[in-house]
């Protein structure tokens, strides 16, 4: 739709979580006019979800070597090593300043060391959190707190629509649909030099799912519209321990942090036995998708519907001390962790794939950079190491910033397709990554595809959740791309039928950009013929590195095929 009023800005940045706000604080710190263009309040998004903390190599005797061990070993042979380096490297400085900019994290009383925890994955205690098990309450809170301070033009209420672009195909701007801000209602654009994409993930594709109801993939869509390349969507992280509240449970689910077994917790069945034991080393704090797995066939040898976390050790005043989000949320749902343990069981949780960015943070649309969980650089690879994603967000957001701010033309990543070769060292974007394309065969959207009824989101989940959940094979995601094209196919058949199909409007946007998010990424789950980090397939239980240790990566054409 043809835009109602426009403002102007030397950076736009879509989203308001740790990635967004920090690439909008540097930028703004270097001079530039920043808009920050938020879908809902501006500490609406996932990073004030985040419990269990922030992984940096700050602990004595850690480095970033070991870091990166651990970062390399969960993402199952494909994470872009270079990419993993600048994030471990660089982590601990960027946790600094983002205290210097206000966060406040645990700390020793005595010594004023920050605390650290374990999560999965990690052989060291390096997870540093706030007010127990709310890190990304609080880091949200300095953040915004810093933004509003800083005098940073922000626009709520504000869905992003698409990628506006100028004669040379550069990124100059967005289009969204803003609703009550006065002024500013209605289908407007800002334009801008360079648009930051920082619009978090997409689990309301399932049915349940840790992450707000705002994460419907649509910088995701929005980047698949303009063009740019996509990888490594069949990625989906699934949190091994969500609170389980039946089996009809929808939308957000509380989350019960890695760091409850950082502490000590232990995953037991219904019999009271740790059938961590003997599956791994690291029994329960295994990386995320091999306790996922683990939780998954023991429900299935019980015929059960979720498991149990059982932390009655740590006693009521070590729960109300270390973790009062989780013991709060329990309650709240009649569960008393302290004399009774948690019923879990997997809930999506992270996209580890993305917008495919260089190290700069830029995508392959010159002028678009995207920064966060909507981005891949490449540092989670097939299964995100717990606790990277906002430290992730935080060096990659000073990179972005930097590379805008140093007035360098950008020209925008190369494609990271089969016909890249070479490398290049860090810094200067281009590596190379083994990938193939693929994609939907037909026509997934454009900007004529129609829109889809707001309703069509809870078929879409439960399509997903049964097709492209925890478990898939082959014949459950063929089914699963076909039900997504009729669910398309109906929208067209009413387009042709009415003149018209749903009404624009933020939910009708959203459960679009939903779709075309859950069939791209059913057509790479399907391809990807091999199991592999958070990607289980049930046909192909093997991992292949000879036929599979690469990307696949998905543009759409401009008819949208
Ligand atoms: C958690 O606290 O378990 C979540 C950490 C993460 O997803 O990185």
């Amino acid at each position: 739709p043809a835009p109602g009023w426009a403002t102007e800005a030397d950076v736009v940045v879509v989203g308001s979580g740790v990635a967004g706000l920090t690439v909008a604080l540097r930028c703004a710190a270097a001079g530039a006019r920043v808009t920050v263009v938020t879908k809902a309040r501006l500490d609406d998004g996932s990073t004030r979800w985040a419990q269990g903390g922030i992984a940096a190599a700050l602990g004595e005797g850690d480095t970033p070597e070991q870091h990166l061990d651990d970062t390399l070993v969960a993402g199952a042979g494909l994470c872009d090593e270079q990419a993993v380096r600048t994030l471990v490297t660089e982590g601990p400085d960027a946790v600094r300043r983002l205290i210097a900019t206000g966060a406040r994290f645990d700390a020793d009383d005595v010594t004023g060391e920050i605390q650290l925890t374990r999560e999965g994955g990690h052989h060291r205690r390096r997870i540093a959190h706030a007010g127990g098990d709310a890190t990304g309450a609080e880091i949200s809170r300095a953040l915004v707190e810093a933004v509003r301070a800083a005098g940073i033009e922000t626009v709520e209420n504000a869905l992003v629509l698409d990628l506006l672009k100028d004669g040379s195909g550069r990124a100059a701007g967005v289009t969204l649909h803003v609703m009550g801000e006065g002024q500013r209602d209605g289908v407007g654009a800002v334009r801008a030099d360079a648009v930051v994409l920082a619009t978090g993930g997409m689990g309301q594709i399932f049915s349940a799912t840790t992450n707000p109801a705002v994460s419907t993939g649509d910088g995701v869509a929005l980047a698949l519209r303009a063009g740019a390349e996509v990888s490594d969507l069949e990625f989906v992280q699934f949190h091994p321990t969500v609170l389980w509240l039946g089996p009809e449970a929808e939308g957000q689910q509380p989350l019960v942090s890695e760091a409850v077994r950082g502490e000590g917790a232990h995953l037991v069945d219904v019999g009271g036995v740790r059938f961590m034991r003997g599956q791994h080393e690291l029994a329960e704090l295994a990386p995320r998708d091999i306790v996922a797995k683990g939780i998954m066939r023991r429900m299935r040898e019980r015929g059960a519907e979720h498991m149990y976390l059982d932390a009655r050790h740590f006693g009521a005043e070590m729960w109300g001390r270390r973790f009062p989000t989780i013991l709060a949320a329990c309650r709240a749902h009649g569960i008393d962790p302290v004399t009774e343990p948690i019923p879990v069981a997997p809930a999506a949780h992270y996209a580890s794939g993305g917008v495919r960015t260089d190290l700069r943070g830029r995508t392959t649309v010159p002028g678009l950079y995207a920064c966060g969980e909507v981005a891949c650089t490449g540092v989670h690879g097939a299964n995100r190491l717990a606790s990277n994603s906002l430290l992730e967000g935080l060096v990659f957001a000073e990179r972005i910033a930097e590379d805008i701010t140093a007035g360098a033309e950008s020209t925008g990543a190369e494609s990271a397709g089969v016909e890249s070769t070479g490398t290049e060292p860090a810094g200067t974007g281009r590596r190379e990554r083994p990938a193939e394309r693929t994609g939907p065969s037909a026509p997934a959207a454009s900007g004529d595809a129609p829109l889809l009824a707001s309703e069509a989101r809870y078929e879409i989940q439960h399509i997903m959740t049964h097709g492209a959940g925890v478990l898939r094979s082959a014949e459950s995601l063929a089914r699963a791309a076909d039900r997504l094209d009729r669910v398309q196919d109906d929208a067209v058949t009413q387009l042709r039928r009415d003149g018209k199909t749903a009404e624009p409007g933020v939910e009708t946007w959203e459960a679009t950009n939903l779709h075309l998010v859950a069939r791209v990424l059913v057509a790479a789950a399907l391809r990807r013929e091999e199991t592999r980090g958070c990607h289980w397939r049930e046909d192909r239980p093997e991992r292949d590195d000879a036929a599979w240790r690469r990307h696949l990566l998905v543009t759409l054409r401009p008819d949208g095929a």
